[in-house]
């Protein structure tokens, strides 16, 4: 199967996909990377990988439709099956959900419906959680809204920062992530037991 990787920054997750599949982990091609934001690190991840990096600005398009439009048809001639959103900080539109609407997955740095939007792990501070954690879901028109694949709780401290709660969310996500992709690829589902673990 063909997955094509989103993201606009530095890429940590596309780098455990990318491990995952190196290692015979993870059965699936990464076709491409999109990324919307020059310069990303993300992007010289691709590069060193050999994967194509596809870098397009909504700025230079007249409409987001139309920036979704060229990303569509870059898809649909790479055959690609399934969307992974790794860090793509933009709301997928209407043009991109009407081809592939069940075939786009998101992961979030909390228990999703708790802190969805911009800064998950700041909100979950400022909030005094006990727990926060990781979501994967299927992408709908809202912003972390979709369906829910699979969670996993991960602990806060008292004394953690946003900067170590965010190494303990990024080691849940870069397990989690590879392991639900090869579930959803060659099963076409995730086993009950998976669906919420913690540590
Ligand atoms: C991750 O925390 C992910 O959950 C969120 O954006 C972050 C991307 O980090 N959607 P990275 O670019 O993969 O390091």
């Amino acid at each position: 199967k063909n997955i094509a990787v989103f993201a606009s920054g530095s890429g940590s997750n596309f780098q455990a996909i990318l491990d995952a599949v190196q290692r015979g982990e993870l059965e699936a091609n990464i076709s491409l990377l999109v990324c919307d934001k020059p310069g990303a690190y993300v992007t010289e991840r691709a590069n060193e990988a050999g994967i194509p990096a596809f870098v397009y600005c909504v700025k230079d398009y007249p409409s987001k439709a139309d920036y979704e439009v060229e990303i569509t048809s870059l898809l649909k001639s790479n055959k690609v099956d399934l969307i992974v959103l790794a860090g793509y900080m933009r709301l997928i539109g209407p043009t991109l959900l009407k081809e592939y609407e069940g075939r786009i997955v998101n992961i979030h740095p909390s228990l999703l419906p708790a802190f969805p939007g911009k800064d998950a792990i700041g909100q979950a501070l400022a909030a005094k959680a006990n727990w926060s954690g990781v979501t994967i879901h299927f992408v709908d028109e809202g912003m972390d809204t979709g369906p829910i694949i699979v969670q996993e709780r991960v602990r806060i401290a008292t004394e953690d920062t946003k900067e170590s709660l965010q190494r303990k969310i990024q080691v849940s996500e870069h397990k989690l992530y590879p392991e639900i992709l090869q579930m959803l690829l060659t099963r076409g589902e995730v086993e009950q037991d998976e669906k919420t673990r913690a540590y």
